[in-house]
């Protein structure tokens, strides 16, 4: 029987307590209040080494007011994704690149006990908070640990994964900015394993180019167009030395953004 992972999600964002408080009057303030703070700190002007000292501003804030049910909604179905995919496949260790507060990360870690995870941000604050929460679900395969995505390599993570999943923490600027970003996610992959992104966007993140859309990468064949059926659709990324697959990589990006 399949598992219905929307209802496991659902109970377990409740559990989280990210759906608590909604509906009141304060939280409405405060969400409001985290939003403008994130608003103020953010824009073009952001550059990859402020992420830091910005998600450290904000850390509890995200956490709190942030993981709002708009947000946890718009992200569902690229978690509901990946643990599909982890459920069908043989996969024995997984990284997740910016992983925030934790909050998917430690859904996957319950559920696949027998998965050994891996888990970076740029922010200790954000790690703080994600620590935390692996340790009151009684998580003991997951290590966290503090490291920008440029800054990956399989050493770090004690060896390459099956899948790498980043999901609304892929920003950049530049063509460049991205394949750094690009080459460091991918450079803990294992030749067959698998990559997915997914940055919902939405109105507070829009002010930096991100993507969106998932790559299902098996780094085996040809970049198609065609593949790419939504922001939330499957692409393929071709791991290769050929300068021509940055271009493709870049150029599926901006088609995803012109969707969006
Ligand atoms: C919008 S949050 C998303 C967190 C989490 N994935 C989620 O969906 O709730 C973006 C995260 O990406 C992290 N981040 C941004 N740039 C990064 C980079 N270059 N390397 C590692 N983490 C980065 C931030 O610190 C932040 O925790």
């Amino acid at each position: 029987m399949k598992t219905d992972w929307r209802a496991r999600l659902k109970a377990y964002h409740l559990q989280q307590g990210v759906y608590a408080g909604t509906d009141s009057e304060e939280y409405q303030q405060q969400h409001s209040a985290a939003m403008e703070k994130l608003r103020s700190n953010r824009g073009n002007t952001l550059k990859p080494e402020d992420f830091e000292r910005h998600y450290d501003a904000i850390a509890e804030d995200y956490a709190k007011y942030l993981l709002d049910p708009e947000y946890v909604e718009s992200i569902s179905s690229a978690i509901k994704r990946i643990a599909e995919i982890t459920e069908g496949q043989k996969i024995v260790r997984v990284h997740e690149a910016g992983c925030g507060a934790g909050l998917d990360v430690c859904f996957l870690a319950v559920h696949f006990p027998e998965i050994e995870f891996t888990a970076s941000d740029i922010s200790e604050g954000m790690l703080e908070i994600a620590r935390r929460r692996a340790d009151s679900l009684g998580i003991r395969n997951t290590r966290f640990l503090k490291v920008a995505h440029e800054n990956l390599t399989p050493e770090l993570l004690g060896g390459q994964v099956d899948l790498c999943f980043a999901i609304g923490a892929l920003f950049y600027h530049s063509e460049e900015e991205f394949m750094t970003h690009m080459w460091g996610l991918t450079s803990v992959i294992n030749p067959q394993g698998k990559l997915v992104l997914c940055t919902p966007g939405g109105e507070y993140l829009n002010a930096l180019a991100t993507v969106m859309w998932i790559f299902n990468c098996t780094f085996d064949g040809e970049i198609k167009d065609s593949d790419i059926v939504s922001p939330l659709g499957i692409g393929t990324f071709t791991k290769t030395s050929d300068s021509d697959a940055k271009t493709v990589a870049m150029r599926l990006a901006l088609q995803s953004q012109e969707r969006w």
